[in-house]
């Protein structure tokens, strides 16, 4: 099997370093450790279809990472570009926004069941953001309760003080919890009577570097009562999970009703488009709020949203790619135990986290993963997978045949394993 080379990749990086800060900066260049070992990944890439993305070597990958969730149906999807060209040539950004952003919040409100009404932006951190301080104008509260490890975007409050240009003020008003721990959150509840604005979580817990941990059986439902118990608005962070689990959204898949909904990735199939979905009570709350942007109500995005959220609704592209994964982690499983690895996968299989258990310090799946990369398999090694419509069984056959033999020469480099 051929084994991808990276000279201009490198070439450019060397410029992006003079001009760029940290030359490719946040979760899609090597500075923030998640492409490891950093030699073995692609830094720039030119064009890309369905399952399938090109770097700048000319090296093809099948791409597991789908731009760490964006594309959902397929990259270049040719319905979602071509209601976006089509919007191209009417109108984009200006003075007042374009007609569809009524009948895309129409869509939202049609397709996820606790949303009586949507508001637009671009990232999933501007929705995060607005959600809190929704919570916070509603309320006239100051705190927020927050999962331990939940990642919510950029914005300093989502961040840990200690953190580079994080003050402790950006986060005084901020109570961690555990995930999971419902007597936790019931304590510092009622520490805090009457002080809680909001409470915010992803749907289930996928950070990094860990498993990922579904919810305890009955935790949403307790949570939910607790919220509405104690005048708490409850915000899901679907940003990550939103239209991976259930086109009704992931608080509909475990069985609750979240106050207020943080939508981004899957919604547009890569356009720059984010959303938030509110129940009936918040709605004067949201509306007081001084929020918004140069480009949030641009029409394109908006275009690509209407037609990305019909297609998945179409084909309910939750359950195709929930099929994929499962098919797919099964072979990955099947292959390792084959040679000795122990591949745990957690999470959803749409978007499933894996590791090689066999160590602790993570460096035999560093060294798979890098093999499959090498030939082609676009894997991160520490953070959570992603899973899109396009991907076919011959995809998936391929992964698997590249995983086998990457698996074979981590035993080869290690050859106790399994003994
Ligand atoms: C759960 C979650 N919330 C919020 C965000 C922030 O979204 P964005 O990077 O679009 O600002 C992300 C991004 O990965 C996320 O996964």
């Amino acid at each position: 099997m051929d084994v991808n080379t990276y000279t201009k990749s490198r070439e450019l990086f060397e410029r992006a370093l003079k001009v760029v800060p940290a030359g490719v900066y946040g979760h899609q260049g090597p500075a923030e450790a998640c492409f490891i070992p950093a030699d073995a990944y692609p830094y720039f890439s030119t064009h890309a279809k369905g399952s399938h993305v090109w770097d700048v070597d000319g090296n093809e990958f099948i791409d597991f990472m789908c731009a760490y969730g964006p594309i959902s149906l397929g990259y270049c999807d040719d319905e979602v570009d071509g209601a976006a060209i089509e919007q191209i040539k009417k109108l984009n950004c200006a003075t007042t926004p374009s007609g569809i952003m009524v009948d895309l919040a129409e869509l939202m409100v049609e397709t996820v069941d606790m949303a009586d009404w949507s508001f637009f932006a671009k990232n999933g951190n501007d929705a995060t953001n607005y959600a809190v301080m929704v919570a916070k104008a509603a309320t006239g509260r100051d705190k927020i309760i927050l999962i331990n490890g939940n990642y919510h975007g950029v914005s300093p409050w989502t961040q840990l003080y200690g953190y580079p240009g994080i003050s402790q003020a950006d986060v005084s008003n901020n109570i961690y919890v555990d995930w999971n721990n419902f007597e936790q959150l019931e304590k510092v509840v009622s520490e805090h009577r009457g002080e809680i604005a909001g409470f915010i979580s992803t749907p289930y817990y996928h950070p990094v570097f860990q498993d990922n941990v579904l919810p305890a059986e009955g935790y949403w439902q307790k949570v939910r009562k607790l919220c509405t118990d104690n005048g708490i608005v409850l915000i899901v962070d679907d940003v990550r999970c939103g239209f991976r689990l259930d086109m009704k959204g992931s608080d509909h898949y475990f069985g609750f009703k979240a106050d207020l909904s943080c939508f981004c990735k899957a919604i547009a199939n890569g356009w720059n488009i984010s959303a938030i979905c509110g129940v009936d009570s918040l709605k004067d709350a949201a509306a007081s709020v001084m929020f918004t942007g140069s480009y949030w109500l641009a029409a394109v995005p908006m275009a690509a949203a209407i037609a990305c959220v019909s297609k998945m609704q179409r084909i309910n592209a939750p359950v195709v790619m929930q099929g994929i994964g499962k098919k797919l982690t099964d072979g990955l499983v099947k292959a390792g135990a084959q040679h000795g690895f122990d591949l745990r996968v957690s999470g959803v299989p749409s978007m499933w986290y894996m590791r090689i258990a066999n160590d602790d310090s993570l460096i035999l799946h560093q060294e798979w993963v890098a093999e499959c990369v090498r030939r082609g398999i676009f894997f991160a090694n520490h953070h959570n997978q992603f899973v899109n419509c396009a991907i076919s069984d011959e995809d998936i056959n391929k992964a698997l045949e590249v995983a086998d033999e990457a698996f074979r020469i981590v035993k080869a480099a290690h050859p106790e394993i399994g003994r």
